[in-house]
Parts: structure tokens; sequence; C-alpha cells
């Protein structure tokens, strides 16, 4: 039920501007919102945060690109120059450009920390699947923007990394030379590349993020906040199960930790500031210690030690089917584990979960100490 606004009458400023919009716009179904939307409080409530600050930390993503924009010149000719620029003679723009580099390191890591906890608690179930579709989506949206973030600088390390990295896409079997030519814009990585990943970072993949981040977020809007299987238990048995209101209660406590990440980011863009190597050149040898981003090195790993071939298959090309087939299964985990689809414990999927988490633990450690 709406309240009838008043503005005649007194009160703070802020409930003054309330009422005199209300006036003019129906905001019942927001203030219904505001005021009914809790979050359910129990043992595993800490994870709920993870997503809240994935959220944060693209925020700070679009702000401080936003603003690299303004200095940022996206040609082979002048790139390298414009970042130099950017962290030696703009006022914080150290600061800016160190921040955006942090923070989409830690951005990919709490993002990936979310899905291991929606895995674990099975938050997946039933009604709960385009969410999680949703959300894997983003999560290759992403790695995506780090992918065609790293080649902007165009340093020595990136260009060459960026030649390893798209040079795989062509292990792609029937479509792999098409795919090759698409993300370098010719046979090699030149400046056509650089055109190609800085529309990429900066137009494709922020409108494709803000529709799949809108799908997400009102999907959860929706369904509100799921409980573990474990809980729901206990409700089923008649057990009562405490919320917190969402509004103030929650976003302040998100508020803060948000606060906590900001400080955090401050501290590492001033004690341990994001290199800038030296400027690209097409023709010199590959320098030793050519390596992806860490978030690239489980899998990078994994193509070197596939052997050149294995049953008359390239080596190469079956790891790329074998990721492949692991975005795919990724994709459906909700659909394919119908146990937790009845609200029933599902120890092979944790399994699945551990067995992953593991693996690129292992090989992102291994990989790094192999270069
Ligand atoms: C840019 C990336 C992402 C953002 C900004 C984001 C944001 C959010 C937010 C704000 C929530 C509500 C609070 C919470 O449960 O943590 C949430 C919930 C959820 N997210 Fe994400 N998310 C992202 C990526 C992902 C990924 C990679 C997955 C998994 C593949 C995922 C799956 C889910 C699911 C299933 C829920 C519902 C959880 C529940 O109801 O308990 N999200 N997300």
């Amino acid at each position: 039920m709406s309240r009838e606004p008043d503005v005649s009458r007194g009160g703070s400023l802020s409930h003054r501007a309330v009422a005199w919009l209300e006036e003019r716009v129906d905001l019942s179904d927001v203030r219904h919102f505001v005021e009914t939307k809790g979050v359910p409080v129990h043992g595993h409530k800490l994870w709920y945060y993870l997503g809240g600050m994935s959220l944060f930390l693209f925020i700070v993503q679009v702000a401080t690109g936003i603003l690299l924009l303004l200095y940022y010149r996206p040609s082979a000719e002048e790139a390298y120059e414009s970042v130099r620029f950017i962290v030696t003679q703009v006022e914080f723009g150290w600061l800016i450009r160190n921040v955006h580099s942090w923070s989409a390191n830690l951005l990919v890591a709490v993002v990936f920390a979310h899905l291991f906890s929606v895995l674990f608690l099975k938050a997946y179930r039933k009604p709960r699947e385009l969410t999680w579709v949703s959300g894997v989506v983003l999560l290759f949206l992403m790695l995506a923007f780090g992918f065609s973030g790293y080649l902007l600088p165009w340093n020595e390390l990136a260009f060459f990394a960026t030649k390893v990295g798209t040079g795989i896409a062509g292990a792609v079997p029937i479509v792999g030379g098409f795919m090759v030519r698409l993300l370098r814009g010719g046979d090699e990585v030149t400046g056509a590349t650089l055109s190609r990943f800085y529309g990429l970072h900066v137009a494709i993949l922020p409108a494709a993020t803000t529709v799949w981040l809108g799908v997400h977020l009102l999907l959860i809007q929706r369904q509100g906040m799921s409980v573990p299987i474990s809980v729901e238990r206990k409700v089923q048995r008649g057990e009562r199960l405490r919320q917190m209101p969402f509004f103030p209660d929650y976003v302040v406590r998100d508020v803060l930790l948000w606060y906590v990440a900001l400080a955090l980011l401050a501290a590492l863009a001033l004690f341990s500031p994001w290199e800038l190597g030296v400027k690209a050149d097409p023709f010199a040898p590959v320098p030793a210690g050519i390596r992806p981003e860490w978030y690239f090195l489980a899998m990078f790993h994994t193509l070197k030690l596939v052997p050149a071939h294995v049953l008359g298959i390239e080596g190469e090309v079956l790891g790329v089917l074998g990721f492949g087939l692991a975005g795919a299964v990724l994709l459906a985990i909700p659909f394919l584990d119908r146990r937790a689809a009845r609200g029933e414990p599902s120890p092979s999927f944790t399994a699945l979960g551990v067995a992953a988490l593991v693996y690129l633990i292992v090989f992102s450690i291994w990989g790094y100490l192999a270069v």
C-alpha cells in the first residue's frame, strides 16, 4: 500500500524530496521493495557479500576506465606513450591506472570466489538456473575484459602474450583460422589488433556486461536469496529462518566492506604500482618469461603439458576442445545436478567443484613457476 505523500509538512530535506517526487511519480513498488526485502541469516551468510563485492569492483573499473579514456590513445604508435604520460604527467593518473589494474585482478579473483561459493552452496538449484547461467556469462565477460585490456598499454609482455593467446584460437577446428584473423584484424598482432581489442574493451564488452548484469541482478531481486540445502531442511522441519532487513542493515555492511576494498586498492596502488615495462617491438625476438595474466595460467600450462599428438589428434586441438567442453559443463551444472534440484545434497557435484578448484590452483602455481 502506498502512503499518502504530504510535502506541506516538515521533516528532513530528503523526506521532503521523496514526498515531492511521490506526488508526481508512483513509487509504491520501490517503497514496498525497500521496506520488505530481507536477507536470510544463517551460518553461511558471509558468502552473500561476494556478489556485492564483484558489483562494487566492476563499478570501480567503469569509473577508472572512463578517466583513463580521457588520455589513452589506441594506436600502436601512441598507446604506450599515452599510458606513460598518464602515470608520469597527469595529476593522480598513476593512482587511477594502478587502481584500474589492481581492481581488474581483484575483480576476477572475487568473481571466481563468488562462483565457487554459489557452487558449493548449490545456490544454482531450481529456481536459480538462469541466475547461474547469467553468472557464467559474466565470468566469461570478465575474462574477456582482462584479455583485451592486457594489450592496451602496448608493452612487450602484453604484445607477445597476446600473440600466443590469440594463436591458441587457431587450434579450434574448422573456424580456428577465421577466429585468429577476426581477433587480430589480420594474420599478425599489429596496430589493427590493438584497435579491435580497444573496441572490445571500451564498447562491446561494457555493453554486453550491462545487459547480463541487468539480467543477473533482476533475477536475484525477483527470487530473493537462496539458503543452503541444510538450512532449507531445518525450515521445512519448522525451524524459523531469521531475516536481516536489506535496507539499511545489509546495505550498511556491504558498503563497509566496499570501503575496506577501496582502502586495499589505494594501498596496493601506492605500495605496489603496476609496471608498464618496455614498449612492444614486433620485430624483437620473443623475450623470456612471457606469460598470460594469472587467471589464464592454468589453461596455458595445461596446453603446454598436452603431448603434441594424442591418438592421432593434435594435442593443442584436444586441449582447446577440452576447455570448450568444460565451459559447456560449467554452464549446464544446474541442469545436470538433478539431486540438488530436488533439494537433496549432491556430493558428486561438490567433489567436481573441489577437483576443479584444486586443478585451477595447482596448475596456476605450476604454470607460474615453470615460466
Ligand atoms: C561481474 C560478475 C558478477 C556480479 C557483479 C554478480 C553479482 C551478484 C550479486 C550482487 C548477487 C547477490 C548477492 C550474492 O549472492 O552474492 C549475486 C548472486 C548470485 N550470483 Fe552473481 N555476480 C557475478 C558473477 C556470477 C558468477 C560468475 C556466477 C556463477 C556462475 C554467479 C551466480 C550467482 C547466483 C546463482 C546467485 C544467487 C545466489 C543466492 O541466491 O544465494 N554470479 N550475484
